[in-house]
């Protein structure tokens, strides 16, 4: 029988997300010592009696991504020999994603390998957000509860009340994802870019779809890495006569030089959501806005068995 309550773990990824979860849920964050050895293994220590206990353990794979993996399948399999009742992996950014099929010969379908590991650590449910590709849920053979941050950026967007407001897609892959911004902010058109990678951090683009010009442009993305992508579609559409420009992204892993990218490209604001730590990457124009109450409030719909679907209806 399970015990009525349920429990919040974190490792070193986004301790930050996971506190701002648990004061959403009115919890005390569970107890468990995360560090290395000498000669930098994970040591985990579980401080709190886990048996028969509903678990949530927040871990987004943000870079560093091979130690917060990691981190992530060892306390995974603690709470599991602790005897928790079920493990529900919550990834708010899930890192590998990208490499989700076989682009080319002899390559490996790396987001499978972690789906993998996750479910043989001992995941019982993964909770997730923006994937890169939607179909990553399928490589999981556990349910997979995938949010999406758009209802809570698209909240901060419609505030600036802009006048002509049009949406601008990275890619032809996020169209789906950006359609679903042009919809919440109130039917406004929408335009694609189509880009083409040239390399892991350079792509071109090939053409714009829709028309940007006069209005008041939305660049989206699921994820800044290089900054590229969203730095080049920015500069793609002042080039091409917008008003004005802003970013909108969940995951803002920002390496590289990302950030001085985005600040050459003179957009109004970027808008990101704090699904990855944001410590040290604060500017005048960067609004960061949490996803915390989402996942906290998906978390509290799965402990009681109740619809997660709806919180997006
Ligand atoms: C691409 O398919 C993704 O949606 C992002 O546009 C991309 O991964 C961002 O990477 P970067 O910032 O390095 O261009």
């Amino acid at each position: 029988m399970r015990k009525k309550e349920f429990q919040i773990f974190t490792g070193n990824s986004n301790r930050r997300l996971a506190e701002r979860i648990a004061k959403y849920l009115e919890l005390e964050m569970s107890n468990a010592e995360v560090s290395r050895f000498p000669d930098g293994e994970i040591d985990v220590k579980i401080g709190d009696d886990v048996r028969g206990a509903d678990v949530f353990l927040v871990q987004p794979t943000s870079p560093p991504v091979n130690e917060n993996l990691m981190e992530l399948l060892i306390m995974i399999d603690a709470l599991r020999r602790a005897s928790a009742e079920r493990i529900t992996a919550v990834i708010p950014y899930f890192g590998y994603a990208r490499q989700d099929r076989k682009a080319e010969g002899r390559v490996p379908i790396s987001a499978k390998l972690c789906a993998n590991l996750i479910t043989r650590a001992g995941a019982d449910r993964v909770m997730t957000m923006d994937l890169h590709a939607a179909q990553i849920q399928g490589f999981f053979d556990i349910p997979v509860d995938h949010l999406y941050a758009a209802p809570v950026l698209i909240d901060y967007v419609r505030k600036k009340e802009l006048q002509k407001p049009c949406v601008l897609c990275c890619d032809v892959g996020g169209a789906k994802m950006a359609r679903a911004y042009a919809k919440r902010l109130g039917g406004a058109p929408l335009a694609i870019i189509d880009k083409r990678r040239t390399g892991p951090s350079e792509t071109e683009v090939a053409e714009v779809i829709g028309t940007v010009e006069g209005h008041d442009v939305v660049v989206v993305d699921d994820m800044i890495s290089t900054g590229t992508s969203i730095a080049e579609a920015a500069r793609v559409a002042r080039e091409r006569g917008a008003r004005s420009v802003r970013m909108v992204a969940t995951h803002a892993v920002l390496c590289g030089k990302a950030m001085e990218k985005i600040e050459a490209s003179k957009v109004e604001e970027l808008v990101i959501t704090d699904s990855v730590p944001i410590t040290g990457k604060e500017r005048p124009w960067i609004k960061t806005v949490t996803v915390a109450e989402l996942l906290g409030e998906a978390i509290r719909r799965i402990h009681k068995s109740e619809s997660v679907s709806s919180l997006f209806v």
